[in-house]
């Protein structure tokens, strides 16, 4: 199957069934003129003939990814055509390639949820960048590859002063440390804030939004004392290794009984129950993600005996939700790093060709921030 054959879910923003059967004939129109040497098309669609690009492909479910040469789409008019430079690997990547993750593509698919680049053509509609912009995106899969062709509104530019690397770490991961601080627990100057895995993608990103545009108090726990030091350097005021600790008992001492205000949790199991007991009087725990590969099972008489509150947080799914609010965490991550309050950390680069190596140093818990693969 051609990368080209399915759209992403951006791309499939706004459009009715009736643009989708034109897309459906349009590519169908393409790979006929491919074949008979043709490069124009007479129903409106641009093609971009005899053009190829390498992207990574899960062919099979737990398996390694294998490098392919793929065909280029044509475009259509709301749509971008980027060159992407560098991919964040998400812990979403990985799931989804195991087929483990809550959203499932069909076979074979090519991961890839956040990139940065630049912009190579655009479709006749566009006016929100053109070529030679740089500019970051995000979708649900296919951006680890040379070529990523984009909705226009899924692209935002990328500031003066702003790398192709750090702009890659920002969209999912401050995307969400933006949103579970600010949108969903309400995070006030003064608060304290306990993030598990605050050495990982997510939760250093919640330590350098929450110590460094919130102004909350952080204590940063992570699972060795290398992490713990990188989270200190974010901007955390006190950590926890919890390899070696109780993580309830020593937030207990650091905040001389009185707990946390809102605690941002990765991890699950165990450490989300001890993380739960850590909260104080009407504190917030904001559920992110299982990286431990457990789902907990929430108490109630926990929450009723301190009022507080357990909160959900999805940051993709705002996307089809509530765009504005989506796109504003994007816009608010960009702003901030431009402004320099907050500083993505990249922990590793690895090449397209290793991206297997990549999502095996995620899965050994060796990565810090972000890894991102490097393409151009
Ligand atoms: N809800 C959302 O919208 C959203 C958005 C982004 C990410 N997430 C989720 O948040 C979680 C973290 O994502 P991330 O990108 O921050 O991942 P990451 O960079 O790989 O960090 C995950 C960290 O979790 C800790 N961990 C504990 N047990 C682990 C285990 N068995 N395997 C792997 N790691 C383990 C490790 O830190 P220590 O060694 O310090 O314990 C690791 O560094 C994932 O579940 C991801 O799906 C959710």
């Amino acid at each position: 199957m051609a990368a080209t054959g399915a759209k992403s879910l951006g791309q499939l923003w706004c459009m009715g069934p009736r643009r989708l059967l034109q897309l459906q004939q349009c590519r169908m129109n393409a790979s006929i003129r491919k074949q008979l040497g043709l490069s124009t098309l007479s129903n409106g669609f641009r093609l971009q003939s005899h053009r190829s690009y390498r992207a990574a492909l899960c062919i099979e479910l737990t398996k390694p990814l294998v490098i392919r040469n793929m065909l280029s789409s044509p475009l259509l008019p709301h749509e971008v055509r980027v060159g992407v430079h560098c991919c964040g690997v998400n812990f979403a990547d990985i799931l989804a390639c195991q087929g483990l993750y809550q959203e499932k593509h069909s076979l074979p698919f090519t991961p890839g949820m956040e990139f940065s680049g630049i912009v190579l053509e655009t479709g006749d509609n566009v006016s929100s960048v053109q070529e030679g912009n740089r500019v970051i995106g995000v979708t649900n899969s296919k951006a680890l590859a040379e070529e990523y062709v984009s909705h226009h509104k899924m692209l935002w530019r990328i500031p003066e002063g702003v790398s192709y690397e750090e702009a890659a770490a920002l969209p999912v991961s401050y995307g969400t440390a933006i949103l579970a601080l600010q949108q969903r627990a309400r995070t006030q100057p003064g608060e304290t804030v306990l993030v598990t895995a605050a050495a990982g993608a997510t939760g250093l990103a919640a330590v350098d939004v929450a110590a460094n545009v919130l102004q909350a108090k952080v204590i940063a726990a992570a699972g060795s004392d290398r992490k713990c030091n990188l989270a200190l350097q974010k901007g955390a005021t006190q950590s926890v290794n919890y390899s070696w600790t109780i993580l309830k008992e020593e937030v207990k001492k650091l905040t001389v009984n009185r707990g946390v205000n809102v605690v941002i949790e990765t991890i699950g199991g165990d450490i989300f129950k001890e993380a739960l007991h850590s909260l104080t009087w009407e504190g917030r725990i904001v559920v992110v993600g299982f990286a431990g590969g457990t789902i907990p099972l929430i108490p109630a008489n926990l929450l009723l005996l301190k009022n507080v509150s357990a909160m959900g947080v999805y940051w993709g799914r705002y996307w089809e939700q509530d765009f504005p609010i989506f796109a504003a965490t994007i816009s608010s991550a960009l702003q901030y790093c431009q402004e320099g309050w907050i500083q993505p950390h990249v922990g590793e680069l690895f090449k397209l060709e290793e991206v297997n190596e990549a999502f095996s140093y995620v899965t050994q818990r060796k990565s810090t921030g972000k890894v991102i693969i490097t393409i151009q």
